[in-house]
């Protein structure tokens, strides 16, 4: 079975309700149903808008999925400004991204912490999008794909695999985050089929065959095709590009 690609828009801190209704109406006005027959379709809005997101898409019978862009790992208690699992499952969360590198570089989230976070996701069964990437330091020192793949095995420490299904791996190289400054088609694919032979020692290669390896990183409508056509790159997860219907539209609209 080939892998159904997966087109992520991860908001970041944008958007208030009422302009996620807004731009959730947008891509809903836009969307053609059967799209979804070829690709997942996924939004990561803010904390506070997924409950109005969501609704907009119920409301127009339109199968986008919702994320989070964080969470915490215990159940429930005295952790002040934490946000958990069973409030992500009750929206109807079905994704949450796991340790993006400006929750690991300005808030200090360690693999560690990504580890715990993926452990009780998968537990609760919302799949994990692990973002893993490396700053230009690390490139340039030559030794990206060992940095990554470290990334990658302790996300995954501990976890059984078939708890460990549905999770998605995004590649971000940091150097590219928001820049305007794209991996190159080669530079992504070297990464992602690295992660995925990863992945292979890990759970098996029947798992790493079915398991989503997305890149991220100013991906936008001008380069998602080149992208997309390497054979270890199975959609995108888009920051800027998301925050406007007509391009997230046209990223989704390369997927098929
Ligand atoms: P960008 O962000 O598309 O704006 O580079 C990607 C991300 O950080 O997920």
């Amino acid at each position: 079975m080939p892998r159904k690609p997966l087109m992520a828009g991860n908001w970041k801190m944008n958007k208030t309700i009422a302009e996620a209704v807004v731009l959730s109406q947008d891509i809903s006005n836009n969307f053609e149903r059967d799209w979804l027959d070829a690709a997942d379709v996924l939004v990561c809005p803010p904390y506070v808008d997924l409950k109005p997101v969501k609704t907009v898409f119920e409301f127009d019978k339109l199968d986008i999925a919702i994320g989070a862009q964080n969470v915490y790992w215990e159940e429930s208690g005295a952790y002040t400004g934490e946000i958990s699992i069973p409030m992500l499952s009750e929206i109807g969360c079905t994704y949450c991204i796991v340790g993006h590198s400006e929750r690991r570089t300005l808030f200090g989230e360690t693999n560690e912490d990504v580890n715990r976070k993926v452990d009780a996701l998968t537990k609760a069964h919302i799949n994990p999008i692990v973002c893993v990437g490396e700053s230009t330091a690390v490139r340039e020192s030559g030794k990206t794909r060992e940095f990554v793949c470290a990334q990658v095995e302790a996300a995954f420490a501990g976890i059984e695999p078939e708890e460990a299904r549905g999770s998605v791996v995004a590649y971000e190289p940091l150097w590219a985050i928001g820049t305007g400054r794209t991996a190159t088609p080669e530079q992504a694919q070297e990464v992602c089929a690295s992660i995925r032979a990863t992945l292979a020692d890990l759970f098996g290669a029947d798992f790493a065959d079915e398991t989503r390896v997305l890149y991220g990183g100013s991906m936008n409508p001008g380069n998602v095709e080149m992208l997309l056509a390497q054979p270890d790159i199975d959609g995108g997860l888009v920051g800027g590009a998301s925050l406007q219907a007509t391009s997230f539209i046209q990223l989704v609209k390369a997927c098929l």
